[in-house]
């Protein structure tokens, strides 16, 4: 009889995590559509499980514009209670733009150009409260290259920052030997032309794990 009661109370605390787990996926994928980016729900999905797996200390996400892949990083460490997000983004047009070619970028160097940052780093700034994120959450308004002393030991890295070749590789460069070994390193925008030689790097040191977002969002894992 107690034995078949405590059976119960078993079964039941896991009922009850998996329901807190789905809450959580949940209200993130509810409000994504509210903020600036282009995290889907999938990518969000993605991201939180990997924290849930991994429990980070440390995440690094280079390229946050309104947060809105930050916004599932950041909840998930909150649900956990454990772990903070570097934020880093220069929110800056000039440094947005900085590698872009005028020719053969003329339509991303428009696109950018156009852009109110003030309006998209304020919006950040709001979601952070709105969800009460800022505990786990570290912002370092800067370039990816000035951030990266300010970083030790990575377990999961995002690179969605400036998309040129040379930005990319630049991000792979500097990041990828703080990625500790089996740490985890999410490369954005994997299949665009720009970004190839930044992904044949991280292949020379990491394994693929995962390829979502029809080959644009790759999971690598440091040897
Ligand atoms: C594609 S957006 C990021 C989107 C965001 N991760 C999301 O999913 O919604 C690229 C961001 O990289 C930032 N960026 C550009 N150059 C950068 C650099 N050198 N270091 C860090 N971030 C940079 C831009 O300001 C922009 O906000």
């Amino acid at each position: 009889m107690k034995k078949g009661f405590l059976l119960l109370i078993y079964c039941f605390s896991f009922l009850y995590a998996d329901a807190r787990v789905d809450g959580l996926k949940q209200r993130v994928c509810n409000s994504l559509s509210s903020l600036e980016g282009w995290c889907t729900s999938e990518k969000a999905l993605n991201f939180i499980d990997l924290i849930l797996e991994v429990k980070p200390d440390i995440y690094v996400e280079i390229g946050v514009f309104g947060g809105r892949s930050l916004l599932p990083v950041a909840s998930a460490l909150k649900f956990l209670n454990h772990g903070v997000v570097y934020a880093i983004d220069p929110w800056d047009r000039f440094e947005a733009t900085r590698y872009y070619d005028p020719i053969h970028d003329r339509t991303n160097l428009e696109w950018w150009d156009k852009l109110n940052f003030n309006y998209i780093y304020s919006s950040y700034l709001a979601m952070l409260r709105k969800y009460d994120l800022e505990r786990y959450c570290i912002t370092l308004k800067m370039t990816s290259e000035k951030a990266v002393s300010e970083i030790d030991r990575i377990d999961i890295l995002h690179i969605d920052g400036n998309h040129s070749e040379e930005g990319s590789i630049i991000d792979v460069v500097l990041y990828l030997p703080k990625v500790r070994s089996g740490g985890y390193i999410w490369m954005n925008d994997a299949s665009w032309a720009d970004r190839q030689e930044a992904v044949d790097v991280l292949a020379k040191e990491c394994d693929v794990i995962k390829i979502l977002d029809n080959g644009n969002l790759v999971l690598f894992r440091k040897r």
